[in-house]
Parts: structure tokens; C-alpha cells; sequence
């Protein structure tokens, strides 16, 4: 596996590796659902293609700097876990080769990012997307592997390639979950344990809600209500949003007449962990 620690290094590696490329970003404490984002990108490239991936914690889409400050970094061990995983190129840049300390150029998403995570996290996709861009012009990727965990993300990152012409083939994965159904994240870790016992009940909430839909409800509040009941039935967590939004356009709909997307993001003391389920009419 070849390592690239500047945006020199990288231009330089990725010219002697074949085509296609696919990207997987990161910001590492890799766990299983980056992994299997990593073996998707290997089935995508092929046997003889290359599978590249970033790791790098964008500074600029913390909207707090204590998460920033907290964000795991075992970066030998995500190296080892790049390795096992057939990866063949890692790029771990350092955040001063990465910004410019006068940059004055960013991505602005103006739509897609006023609900959901982007209400309470001013700035945060704004951020992702100048970084994904980023990313897209350093490796010149043939295709990219998001996760639908982070469904918001990955809706922006396809109308940012969609509306700036970028030329790389955005693919989805679903979400990875631990045994109990919780969302595989690296914040897991930071949770206390009567949180982590207790944090199941994101999934069950949301598929609960779910499990409306095939009696004929189709109206938003019964989906909310349920789901969020649910949330609230937890002595620790408290919701930082519920919402059930069009898949597309992540705009809040009243009633399920086209593929939506019921999210949540809950605390468990300091720990915020997100969560989503698709509703297909
Ligand atoms: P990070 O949180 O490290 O996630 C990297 C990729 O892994 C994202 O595409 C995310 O959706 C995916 N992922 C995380 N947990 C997952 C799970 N349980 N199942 C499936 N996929 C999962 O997302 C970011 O980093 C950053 O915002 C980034 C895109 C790298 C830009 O800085």
C-alpha cells in the first residue's frame, strides 16, 4: 500500500497507479461500515484498478470545536485497516497542506442543507463539500463511495457534482450496523455504557415509524409521532432534530407520495449520533 502525505506526494502516486480509480473519504478511526466502503470500491474498480482513500479531519465542517478537539485519530491503526482491506493508495495530508491560511474560496450549499443536520450545524456541509471537492481534484477519481448513514451528505455531494459538472460517478452504501441495529459511527466509543445499551432504540424508533406504512398510513405526523415517542421514552437521550423529508430535495413533506427519508440526530450527553430510514410509498 502507498502512502501520500502532501498534495504533491498524491499527484505523484496516483500517476503511476491504473485507472479506474475510486475514492473512499474519510476522516478516519475507521471501523467496519469505512471498511466495507472500501470493498465496494474494490468491486467497482476491479482486481486491477485502484482503490484510494483520504483520511483527514476537515477542520472547517466542525461546527464545534470541542468535537473537533475530541475526534479520534489512531492513524497507525487506520493504516493497518487500509491495508487489510486491499487498499492500494492512503492519503493523510496535514491540515496546513490542505488550506491555504488565506483561503477565501468555499463550496456553498443553499438548499439541500436547511433541514436536518445543516439547521443545527451551521456551515458543517459547506465545509464537507469544500473538502469532497477538494478531494475530487487531488485524485481525479473515476467514481466515490459515501454512506447512506450520513444520507444527507450524500444527497449533497450528488447535487454538488449534478450542479458543477464534476466529472466522477457518486455511489451510495448502505448504513453498517453493530448486532443490535446501532449505526456503526466512531463516536460509539465515546459513549457511556447505559448510553451505548440504550442507543438501540435510534433504529427501533425509526423502524417503528416505518412499520406505519404498510397499513395505508401515508400522512407525516402518525411517522413523527411514533418515532419520536419512542425517542423520548429514553431516560438519556434528547433529540436534536426528527424529521421526515423528500429523499431528493431533503425538504419536509406532510405526506409520503414519493421516496422519503425519516432522519434523526439525538444526544446522548455530549455524543451525537444520526440515524435514517427510507419510506417508499
Ligand atoms: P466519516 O464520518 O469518516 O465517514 C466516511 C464515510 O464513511 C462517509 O461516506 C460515511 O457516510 C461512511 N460511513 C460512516 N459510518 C458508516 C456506516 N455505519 N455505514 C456505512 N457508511 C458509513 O463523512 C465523513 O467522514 C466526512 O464528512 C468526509 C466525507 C470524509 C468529508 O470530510
Amino acid at each position: 500500500m502507498r502512502t501520500a502525505a502532501t498534495p504533491e506526494e498524491l499527484r505523484r502516486e496516483i500517476a503511476a497507479l491504473p485507472s479506474p480509480l475510486v475514492l473512499v473519504p474519510t476522516m478516519g478511526a475507521l471501523h467496519q461500515g469505512h471498511l466495507d466502503l472500501m470493498h465496494r470500491a474494490r468491486e467497482i474498480a476491479g482486481p486491477q484498478g485502484t482503490v484510494a482513500a483520504s483520511i483527514f479531519v476537515n477542520p472547517i465542517q466542525f461546527d464545534r470545536a470541542g468535537d473537533l478537539a475530541a475526534y479520534p485519530q489512531p492513524l497507525e491503526q487506520d493504516l493497518e485497516k487500509c491495508r487489510a482491506a486491499g487498499v492500494d493508495l492512503v492519503f493523510t495530508p496535514a491540515a496546513d497542506r490542505m488550506y491555504f491560511p488565506d483561503r477565501s474560496i468555499t463550496i456553498i450549499e443553499n438548499l439541500l442543507s436547511r433541514h436536518l443536520c445543516g439547521a443545527t450545524r451551521p456551515g458543517h456541509f459547506d465545509g464537507v463539500c469544500t473538502v469532497v471537492m477538494k478531494l475530487f481534484n487531488l485524485f481525479r477519481p473515476d467514481a466515490a463511495v459515501f454512506g447512506e448513514k450520513d444520507y444527507q451528505q450524500l444527497a449533497i455531494i450528488c447535487r454538488m457534482v449534478r450542479d458543477l459538472d464534476v466529472p466522477v460517478e457518486i455511489v451510495g452504501y448502505p448504513t453498517v450496523r453493530e448486532p443490535d441495529g446501532l449505526a456503526m459511527s466512531s463516536r460509539n466509543a465515546r459513549l457511556a455504557p447505559d448510553h451505548r445499551a440504550d442507543a438501540p432504540r435510534i433504529r427501533r424508533a425509526l423502524e417503528g415509524a416505518r412499520s406505519l406504512l404498510p397499513l395505508g398510513e401515508r400522512s407525516a405526523v402518525p411517522f413523527l409521532a411514533a418515532a419520536r415517542k419512542h425517542l423520548e421514552e429514553s431516560p438519556f437521550l434528547k433529540v436534536d432534530y426528527l424529521e421526515l423529508v423528500d429523499a431528493e430535495t431533503l425538504q419536509p413533506v406532510a405526506r409520503i407520495q414519493k421516496p422519503a427519508v425519516l432522519a434523526t440526530a439525538a444526544f446522548y450527553g455530549e455524543v451525537r449520533l444520526i440515524d435514517n430510514i427510507l419510506l417508499l410509498p
